[in-house]
């Protein structure tokens, strides 16, 4: 069986790492890929959102499977890309087509989906460049923080958090009239602040049965006690302790079992994977946003507590037998902490050689490139390191013991992932 998997991040690696514990021995082709993933398949050196390209790579490899790490690929459309290919109609891509990646590709479309659906969300509204002036007029009429969201894709730096109501106009007028984000900030939405704390759902589904995946929690920003710049993810723990049994009940009631049924309503025929960033509120669930993928660094941490055979997972998911499926996951708990080039996630160097990769620990590499015989940094998350215990403080005592034996110029990592726990 050949994997095609589309992304060069730590996630694919894990994906990899993953799968290559099959029972069915899956050839792995992965597309760019890194450092990581070059050592448990073959990189393929394409872009993935060039869906020619990744049509090429599906025919000349024979490839049987696809799996889409990030989102670009999705919005761009290559699912429908290969769906509707004259002779690679039949290779199952585990990810959703164009239609339904607007879930992640545009807020205002993931909004109203939840407005349709009832699922428990902030309240909003969007505007664009004509509707401005109502814009300024509406932040007048809520409370503060104002939260402002570019409707399109920014590369996770299109939302933000403002406490004055004059500068939260000056940053919409941004926005909206001189394009701050470009074509993703033509609509923004203005929703209301939820204050509570947060943690990622994971759900796969081949469009009509759906398995729940480990929850987990991420630490996005770069500083210590969750200060400063929002990164990709600097670390995550699962399961999350707050997470009870009476709580996730009640995330399956008020959002898992509607947002599925959501989809099969308005006929998206979503096959893959659903993130869904929610937030606690009081005792209560509410979603921050959907994305139509795996997390990264979340994957780290869910992977390795799932005990099926991945690549089975994955092939049922593609030929929509996922109902045949029952998910086996592991008591113990997983923590990651992602090390990252000095300065990111502003300017970073690369290039930095990187040792005590030949240890046993898990190291899933992401912005790592191998150079003659060396691995070195080439991104500003380089790597994670994950750790296993009974509990979350003794998975983050393993992840921490495991990335100290790793090294580069200038590395940097959070060390009080789980001081919210
Ligand atoms: P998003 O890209 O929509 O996930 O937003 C990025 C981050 O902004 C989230 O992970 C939250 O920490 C924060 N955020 C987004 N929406 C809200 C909201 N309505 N209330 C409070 N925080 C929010
Ligand atoms: N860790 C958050 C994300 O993957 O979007």
């Amino acid at each position: 069986m050949n994997i095609l998997i589309l992304g060069n991040g730590g996630r694919e690696h894990t994906f990899c790492w993953k799968l290559s514990q099959s029972a069915q021995k899956p050839n792995l082709f992965i597309a760019p890929g890194n450092a990581g993933t070059a050592q448990l398949g073959t990189n393929i050196d394409i872009n993935p959102t060039d869906l020619e390209a990744v049509a090429t790579a599906v025919s000349s490899h024979a490839i049987d499977l696809i799996l889409v790490g990030p989102e670009a690929p999705l919005v761009a459309g290559v699912h429908d890309h290969i769906a509707n290919h004259p002779t690679l109609s039949h290779v199952p891509v585990i990810g959703p087509k164009e239609e339904a990646a607007q879930l992640e590709g545009s807020k205002a479309y993931a909004k109203a989906f939840m407005e349709r659906h009832n699922i428990p969300t902030a309240p909003y509204k969007q505007f664009d460049a004509q509707s401005l002036n109502d814009g300024l007029a509406y932040l007048e009429t809520i409370p503060a923080p104002y939260v402002l969201k570019a409707d399109g894709l920014a590369a996770g730096k299109g939302v933000l958090i403002i406490h004055e109501l004059e500068e939260a106009k000056t940053a919409l007028i941004d926005m909206l009239a001189n394009k701050k984000f470009g074509a993703a900030s033509e609509q923004v939405v203005i929703e209301g602040f939820l204050d509570g704390i947060e943690l990622s759902c994971f759900v796969l589904t081949d469009g009509e049965s759906h398995v729940t995946f480990p929850f987990a929690k991420d630490y996005k920003r770069i500083g210590e006690g969750d200060t400063g710049l929002n990164t990709g993810g600097m670390g995550a723990v699962s399961p999350v302790p707050f997470n009870d049994a009476f709580f996730k009940q009640k995330i399956q009631d008020r959002i898992i079992t509607p947002t599925m049924q959501g989809l099969k309503k308005d006929q998206l025929d979503f096959v893959g994977f659903v993130f869904i960033g929610l937030i606690r509120v009081g005792d209560d669930p509410f979603v921050i946003e959907y994305n139509v993928r795996m997390g990264d660094p979340e994957t780290q941490v869910v992977l390795p507590r799932i005990q099926n055979d991945m690549a089975a997972l994955l092939l049922a998911t593609g030929e929509k037998r996922l109902h045949e499926v029952t998910l086996q996951i592991s008591d113990q708990a997983a923590a990651t902490v992602v090390g990252v080039a000095g300065g990111y996630p502003e300017a970073y160097e690369k290039g930095k050689a990187i040792s005590g990769l030949t240890g046993d620990g898990l190291i899933f590499q992401a912005g790592a490139a191998q150079v003659d015989n060396q691995i070195v940094t080439n991104g500003g998350r380089v790597l994670a390191a994950t750790g296993f215990g009974a509990d979350v403080q003794e998975a983050l005592t393993a992840a921490y013991s495991n990335l100290s034996n790793i090294s580069f110029e200038g590395m940097y990592f959070r060390k009080d992932l789980g001081f919210d726990l």
